[in-house]
């Protein structure tokens, strides 16, 4: 018995597990429909069940192959025997999707855990999650509480690329050779984190340019344009998580899964009570790394509510300009200066609210400086809206700053261990989201913030790791769980009450950038550096795996901070400009230092953006080379324009050969007379003229 699923492009197949233990993967990938169940060789070592790709499963059903669930009841029975209990379901959601429900218990422990897998149309991805439901009477400790796993072929091992790295340096590619063996990434810090981004692309090895499916029998696959398959998996999590990817020896598959972390922290389920765990998403790709960001853009189209330029619109932030001196009469010059150059939205950051002028005091009051901003946030928002902007505002809803009003009322509010004493990073606390009444107030005051002024745009910042996280209370080590659940209720209370709010999300830059934080909120702010040349190195990795339509970017005055004195002298106002293009352009630095002149270039560079924002943000991706090289390109292709975005070091030359062009259609670069064909285009290439010293726009219509 087998269920199919149909992607854009393929099929994915799960069939019955031996003796009714769970599913099984099939087949994935174009023409899987014909793929067979897998037969397990079996020793006395080793059960079928421990052998075979097996959907989410549980320690106790098998014992090889790493499980997603792991379980403890109060009185020490461990692990879970799961099996079908009940009807197997292949539904059509409303929105065309394509929805299968797997029922499983363990009837002496009382556990039931409904597998779920989901596919789409649209796009190529596999969303896999499961339920979790304690119908003992007993309490059920989670240990492990994931809800999928890939069985990703890889009879010779396999290359896995992640991308990493720390505050200001995010998205930074790496590379881990995986023969057998255990390769583990994850964040114990309460938030996504800026060490991993919780997605790995997997590149099976020895494979002779074909693969097989998961547990088809001798079906292969051509390969892609560079011989490779490729394997995307990405978590939807924004609290504490891990992501394993197993290799057991003679398996033939890399198994991928992941989900809430499993060191740092239990899930407690009362009787009675159960859980939803994170969506684990996967995808397969015969192609390069840049069909596979398509596949994930594609995908990640279906998570975002618009992606038009209603909710992002052209930034300019003040932070750079003033940092905590906030006075509203120095915001509504520089209100003027960022409407004469095009900004569509004022967004005043740190340091407008009582007693914040450092980041040693203050978070947590959430009410206006009225010595800075006598007439409160009311004039100030209808001093920019007059200027033809809208007006946006920066929070820091989850922090608290010991020298506060809310601390001294509420230390039990800030995550801590009872006599533990509390450690602050950057000054402050974080509050414990996950306590009911620390949520209900959050919201209260955004809500408050929202409605009492015309903000219509809101950047949700956090600025340290949860390292205190941790209760005395019984079940207190869900206190990761528990603070990403309040933290998506807020953000879902908040689009449902203020659809017309833009949300931002920041954490110190990019410590919390996952697939749940793109479905509650429209851009995310990548990365503090906005140095131009490290910027573009984040960007490319972003681009991998992220979209354009969320990549904010801001052009500012600071230095690249990796390698501040190069050789090659600082980038140019032009390159700063075409970096910041390549997503949400946004302006951050102090406008009221530029001259005349630099405003007015930086005027035509917006209304350049404008004209190309809709392909930016909508179009096909693709990356030319790389920042490393001596010089780079990105390519966004619509269906009636072209937009490429090149940048070099000094004298370099670039070459690009456009891709996704239809090889029959004429092109004509904006501005010239010469008409080219898609053929031609891609074989013999678009020379980049280097319309600037160091960067170029180039625009193509089909004619
Ligand atoms: C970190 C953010 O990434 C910056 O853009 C800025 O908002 C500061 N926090 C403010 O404290």
């Amino acid at each position: 018995m087998t269920w199919i699923l149909p992607t854009r492009s393929g099929q994915y197949v799960v069939g019955l597990a031996p003796r009714g233990a769970g599913l099984v993967a099939v087949g994935w990938g174009p023409d899987a429909d014909g793929a067979v169940p897998p037969v397990a060789a079996t020793s006395s070592f080793e059960a079928d069940l421990d052998l075979l790709p097996l959907e989410a499963t549980a320690l106790g059903t098998r014992n090889v192959h790493g499980a997603e669930l792991v379980v403890r009841r109060a009185d020490g029975v461990r692990g879970a025997r799961l099996a079908v209990s009940g009807k197997v379901t292949l539904t059509r959601d409303d929105d065309g999707g394509t929805h299968l429900e797997c029922p499983l218990a363990d009837d002496v422990l009382g556990l039931g855990v409904t597998l779920h897998i989901r596919t789409h149309p649209d796009h190529d991805v596999v969303e896999k999650w499961a339920r979790l439901d304690n119908r003992s009477a007993q309490t059920v400790e989670v240990l492990r509480g994931w809800g999928g796993a890939f069985a990703v072929p890889a009879p010779g091992g396999a290359r896995v690329d992640l991308l990493g790295g720390a505050w200001s340096r995010e998205f930074t590619p790496f590379e881990a050779s995986l023969g057998a063996g255990t390769l583990s990434i994850g964040s114990r810090q309460g938030i996504t984190s800026h060490t991993y981004a919780p997605v790995v692309t997997v590149v099976p090895a020895g494979t002779g340019g074909v693969v097989r499916s998961a547990g088809t029998d001798g079906g292969v696959h051509p390969a892609g344009t560079d011989g490779a398959v490729r394997f995307g998996v990405a978590l939807a999590y924004s609290g504490s998580w891990r992501m394993a990817l197993d290799a057991v020896p003679f398996a033939d598959h890399v198994r991928v899964s992941a989900g809430p972390d499993d060191e740092s922290g239990i899930l407690t389920l009362a009787p009675g009570t159960g859980l939803t765990t994170p969506v684990l998403a996967g995808v397969r790709v015969e192609g390069d790394a840049d069909d596979l960001a398509q596949a994930w853009h594609d995908y990640e189209a279906t998570l975002a509510r618009t992606r038009g330029p209603e909710h992002r619109p052209v930034v300019y932030n003040s932070w750079f300009a003033t940092t905590f001196d906030v006075r509203v009469e120095h915001q509504l010059r520089l209100a003027e200066a960022a409407a004469q150059v095009g900004a569509e939205v004022f967004v005043v950051d740190d340091g407008w609210f009582r007693g914040r002028t450092t980041d040693r005091a203050a978070l947590g009051d959430w009410e206006v400086d009225t010595d800075r901003i006598p007439g409160g946030l009311g004039p100030l928002a209808e001093g920019v809206k007059r200027l033809g902007m809208r007006f946006g505002l920066w929070v820091e809803p989850e922090a608290v700053s010991p020298d506060s009003d809310l601390y001294r009322a509420h230390p039990e509010w800030a995550h801590h261990v009872d006599g533990r004493p509390l450690e602050t990073l950057r000054h402050q606390y974080m509050l414990d989201l996950g306590r009911p009444e620390v949520e209900e107030w959050v919201l209260g005051t955004l809500r408050r913030l929202l409605t009492d002024t015309d903000i219509s745009y809101l950047k949700w910042d956090m600025n340290r790791s949860i390292a205190d996280g941790g209760r005395t209370a019984p079940g207190g080590d869900d206190w990761s769980w528990r603070h990403t659940q309040a933290y998506y209720r807020v953000l879902d209370a908040l689009r449902a009450e203020f659809p017309h709010v833009t949300v931002e999300a920041c954490a110190g830059g990019g410590g919390r950038i996952d697939h749940a934080v793109l479905a509650r909120t429209d851009v995310v702010w990548p990365s503090d550096e906005t140095g131009p040349r490290d910027r573009l190195a984040i960007q490319h990795g972003f681009l991998g795996v992220l979209p354009a339509w969320t990549m904010s970017s801001w052009v500012t005055d600071l230095p690249d901070q990796l390698d501040p004195d190069r050789e090659d002298g600082p980038a140019s106002l032009e390159f700063r400009f075409v970096v910041a293009m390549a997503g949400v352009l946004g302006i951050g630095a102090d406008l009221l230092a530029w001259d005349d002149a630099t405003r007015e270039r930086a005027a035509s560079f917006v209304d350049l953006y404008r004209t190309v924002r809709p392909v930016v943000h909508t179009g096909r991706v693709r990356r030319h080379g790389a920042p490393a090289d001596p010089a780079c390109a990105v390519q966004y292709t619509g269906p009636d324009t072209v937009v490429v975005l090149a940048w070099r070091r000094p004298g370099a030359g670039l070459t690009v050969r456009l891709r996704d062009l239809d090889p029959d259609a004429r092109y004509r670069v904006r501005g010239e007379d010469e008409v080219r064909t898609g053929a031609a285009l891609a074989t013999d290439g678009l020379d980049v003229a280097w319309t600037w010293q160091d960067c170029d726009v180039v625009l193509l219509d089909r004619v």
